[in-house]
């Protein structure tokens, strides 16, 4: 009995200090829209991320000293992996939504014919850093297309007729509040033949994790999607990714 007693004490302090930290969040958010009117969440974790890089934190997929090297790289050699095997050819241009530090997008300049690299990103911030990390002549060789998203950016991408469109990493920054216009941006990018992977991890529920993430439900997405004509696809053998957590989006 004293260790349930001591149980449900601990959860309850845990659930004390989980409100605490996300009222700080969120104060913090808005503080920061105060000073950035119109800004978005996106932006405002963006500088929040590089903030704490800078001030010495380690980062599994951003920035460049505050990331594994050996474990960036390997990643990205696994996501071109999985989309080669998925039918990405070198003439194939390739979306890379919420491209950060570049990590991945290296590898698929690396992979690619000159200029079929797109990467979007909410900030420059840390893409900026990923192609000044970049030797020169591989940058002025491979010609990557890496713009902040906007409506222009946005346009540019969707002319280029993506046959691949991919975000990882990135639907778990995204708040409930957001998730509409996230997909809706994406699926702006598609044409007919194009194919879409997300990486998340979906769980029963839409929960907030602190400090800034969001793991999003199966209802939340399927109701995003929904009035785009689309839907989430699960099932591994329909997916470009099958055994990385998330799904694909189709056309109904
Ligand atoms: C954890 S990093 C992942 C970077 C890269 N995709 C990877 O997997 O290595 C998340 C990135 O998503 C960007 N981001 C956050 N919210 C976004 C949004 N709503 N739309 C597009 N990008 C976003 C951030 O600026 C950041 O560069």
């Amino acid at each position: 009995m004293a260790r349930l007693i001591d149980r449900l004490q601990a959860y309850l302090k845990d659930r004390r200090e989980w409100r605490r930290v996300r009222r700080k969040q969120k104060k913090q958010f808005v503080r920061w829209l105060a000073d950035n009117p119109g800004g978005s969440y996106g932006q405002f974790y963006a500088e929040d991320a590089r903030r704490r890089i800078d001030a010495g934190d380690a980062h599994a997929t951003l920035g460049v000293a505050s990331v594994d090297r050996d474990e960036v790289t390997a990643r990205a050699q696994r996501v071109l992996a999985n989309f080669e095997q998925a039918g990405c050819r070198p003439e194939h241009v390739v979306v890379d939504y919420g491209c950060g530090s570049l990590w991945i997008g290296e590898a698929f300049m690396n992979y690619l014919q000159p200029g079929n690299y797109v990467g979007l990103d909410v900030s420059d911030v840390f893409f900026a850093e990923g192609l000044a990390r970049l030797p020169a002549e591989f940058v002025a060789r491979k010609r990557p297309s890496v713009q902040v998203i906007g409506d222009a950016a946005l346009r540019d991408a969707q002319a280029r007729t993506p046959d691949f469109i991919f975000s990882l990493a990135v639907m778990q920054h995204v708040p409930p509040e957001d998730l509409s216009d996230y997909f809706r941006r994406i699926v702006s990018l598609a044409a007919p033949h194009s194919r879409i992977e997300i990486g998340h991890w979906i769980r029963f529920r839409t929960t907030w994790l602190p400090p800034r993430s969001w793991r999003h439900s199966r209802h939340a997405v399927r109701a995003a999607l929904a009035p785009l004509g689309c839907a989430p696809e699960y099932r591994p053998e329909r997916r470009i990714m099958p055994t990385t957590p998330g799904f694909s989006i189709v056309r109904r």
